[in-house]
């Protein structure tokens, strides 16, 4: 059973009442890769998923506390559209205490998941033909958001030489009359990289030469770093760039909140507005219990992170020394997030005991499917061929055996 892209074909009679912006969306891959791995597990097949990007730790008990107090006392009804006070505070603490961001109560925006908050700014923003600069490897989300949003997504390729990040230089040759947006992400889905201080300020000077730019900046993995480096946000580094700048975060990622579905942005009051005018006609307000877990959550201790990023640094270690024993495979070492982006270039042209050569990372993923039952994404779903990214926020015995698995089908290629 090969990765299946797209379900939706120009034959199907559906085709004729389908929006053209729904038409322009290619379905996420990591989605697809997730689903195909477990119709094989269905089968009876004993596959390691290494393709979803969430960590394996629970919520901590004090958020699960919380959120069970907030049923108790009926907090249970419609809130305000993006977010109650009591959240929107403890956000306005949270910037000021955890990044030097100072914001009031009407520059917060709280949504269904990170991933609505972005989406609604998007949508609050683009017109036809606005462009989006979208710095690859990216994660998968940003341009098809763009795109549904009626805008166009510029992708600015980051080799690894570049480790993956954006330059200053890149930056300037990217933007013309019709951008609207520069994304950053870091540190990043699906790479890992942190950009540093002096990352950020190299862009931070190219954008406040081009005045009509605004910065998404999205922050998910904030606190999941390793060995002291410095995690920066670039309304931090260059202020006059506040007012431009919408700042993006959220409890999924590093609370082990995934399905709680709170993300949370600062930014200007007018954009804040109008993100609160899309969600109002969608989804209205996140849910209510969800809100007072998170609450909890950036209210509370971080202290946790300490030895869960112990165990994911201990993981990524593991990880990378055996990906990079592996003839063939090559992958640098990321400064954050739970991601590893392995290049397979030196496997292409490579043939399997089936006589299939591996001509490109769709190909690998494929072949890890098949030979190894170990589900990766391709780098090619994130914009950067030949890569493939693996997820180490699984347990270590998994991780062990997914990487003994890699080892030996990739020893039979010739
Ligand atoms: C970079 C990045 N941003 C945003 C999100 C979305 O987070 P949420 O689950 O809060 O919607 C993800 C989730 O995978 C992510 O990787």
């Amino acid at each position: 059973m090969a990765l299946q892209s797209a379900q939706i074909c120009p034959q199907t009679p559906a085709i004729a009442n389908l929006s053209g912006r729904l038409l322009a969306v290619v379905p996420s891959a990591t989605i697809a890769i997730t689903r195909t791995a477990n119709e094989l597990r269905r089968q009876g097949r004993d596959i390691i998923g290494l393709s979803q990007g969430e960590p394996d730790f629970d919520t901590p008990d004090h958020v699960k506390q919380a959120a069970k107090a907030a049923i108790d006392r009926g907090a249970t009804k419609y809130t305000d559209v993006d977010g109650t006070p009591e959240l929107k505070a403890a956000v306005v603490s949270k910037f000021a205490r955890e990044n030097g961001l100072s914001y009031s109560t009407d520059q917060i925006s709280v949504g269904t998941g990170g991933k609505q908050v972005i989406f609604n700014a998007l949508l609050a923003t683009l017109n036809e033909g606005d462009e989006v600069i979208v710095p690859a490897p990216y994660w998968v989300s940003y341009p098809d958001m763009v795109r549904l949003a009626g805008g166009t997504p510029v992708t600015v390729t980051c080799g690894e030489d570049k480790a993956f990040k954006l330059t200053g230089a890149a930056l300037r040759t990217a933007i013309t009359p019709r951008t609207k947006w520069l994304i950053l992400n870091s540190p990043s889905n699906p790479t890992g990289s942190g950009y540093s201080r002096a990352d950020l300020r190299a862009i931070a000077d190219v954008l406040l030469e081009h005045p009509h730019v605004l910065v998404l900046t999205d922050d998910m993995y904030e606190h999941i770093r390793y060995e002291g480096w410095q995690f920066v946000t670039v309304a931090q580094v260059e202020p006059l760039l506040a007012d431009r700048v919408l700042t993006c975060n959220g409890v999924s990622k590093v609370y082990a909140m995934t399905g709680w579905r709170i993300g949370y942005a600062g930014g200007p009051a007018w954009l804040i507005k109008a993100m609160a005018t899309i969600q109002s006609q969608s989804t209205t307000n996140p849910s209510s219990v969800s809100q007072a877990a998170a609450v909890a959550a950036l209210n509370g201790p971080l202290d946790f992170m300490t030895e869960r990023n112990r165990i994911f640094s201990e993981r990524r270690d593991l990880c990378l020394a055996a990906l990079n024993s592996i003839d063939g495979l090559s992958c640098r070492s990321p400064e954050g997030a739970f991601y590893l982006f392995p290049s397979c270039e030196g496997l292409l042209g490579r043939k399997t005991t089936n006589g299939k050569v591996i001509n490109n990372d769709l190909d690998f993923a494929n072949f890890l499917l098949e030979a190894a039952n170990v589900a990766v994404v391709p780098g090619s779903a994130f914009g950067l061929a030949p890569f493939f990214r693996i997820s180490f926020a699984t347990s270590t015995e998994k991780l062990r055996t997914a990487c003994k698995r890699i080892d030996q089908a990739c020893s039979t290629l010739r």
